[in-house]
C-alpha cells in the first residue's frame, strides 16, 4: 500500500463524511500491520461536542474489530467545494493515536495536489501515556 493509495482511500472515505454544520468534511485511512485498511470520516452533531473525527473514527473501527498495530494514516479535509490547505489532526486524535501507535507511526497529510508526513513522536512530543500511570520517567 504505497501513501497515494492510502490517501484516494481517505478521499473516498471523505465523500461520506457527515458535517451539515461546518461543511468541513474531512477523511481518514488508517493502515493496520496486517495490511488491512480501515477508514473515517467525521460525523458531527447537532449538540456539537459528540462529533467525533475523521481519524478517532477509523481507529475506533479498526480497535473494534480486533486491530491493534499500526502503520500510518491518511488524512484529508477541507471545505466542502473549497481548495484546502493541510488539514493536522486535533489534539484529541494525537491522543488517542498515541494509546495504540509507536512513536515512529507516520501522519500523512494531503491535499488535492500533494502529501507530507509526519512521525506521531513530531506531532504529540512529551505525551501522556500509559507508563506515566505507572510512575514511569519520561521527559
Ligand atoms: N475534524 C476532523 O475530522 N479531523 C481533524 O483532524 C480536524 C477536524 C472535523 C471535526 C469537525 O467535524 C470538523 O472537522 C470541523 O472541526
Amino acid at each position: 500500500m504505497t501513501d497515494h493509495e492510502l490517501m484516494q482511500l481517505a478521499e473516498d472515505a471523505r465523500a461520506r463524511s457527515y458535517a451539515p454544520y461546518s461543511h468541513f468534511c474531512v477523511g481518514a485511512a488508517l493502515l493496520g500491520a496486517d495490511g488491512r485498511v480501515y477508514t473515517g470520516c467525521n460525523i458531527e452533531n447537532a449538540a456539537y461536542s459528540p462529533t467525533n473525527c475523521a481519524e478517532r473514527t477509523a481507529f475506533f473501527k479498526a480497535v473494534s474489530e480486533g486491530e491493534r498495530h499500526f502503520v500510518a494514516i491518511a488524512v484529508i479535509g477541507g471545505k466542502d467545494g473549497e481548495k484546502g490547505g493541510f488539514c493536522a489532526p486535533c489534539g484529541v486524535c494525537r491522543q488517542v493515536m498515541a494509546e495504540f501507535c509507536a512513536p515512529d507511526f507516520r501522519v500523512i497529510l494531503g491535499t488535492a495536489e500533494e502529501h507530507k508526513s509526519y512521525t506521531l513522536s513530531s506531532l504529540l512530543p512529551a505525551s501522556f501515556g500509559a507508563d506515566d500511570l505507572t510512575g514511569g520517567e519520561k521527559a
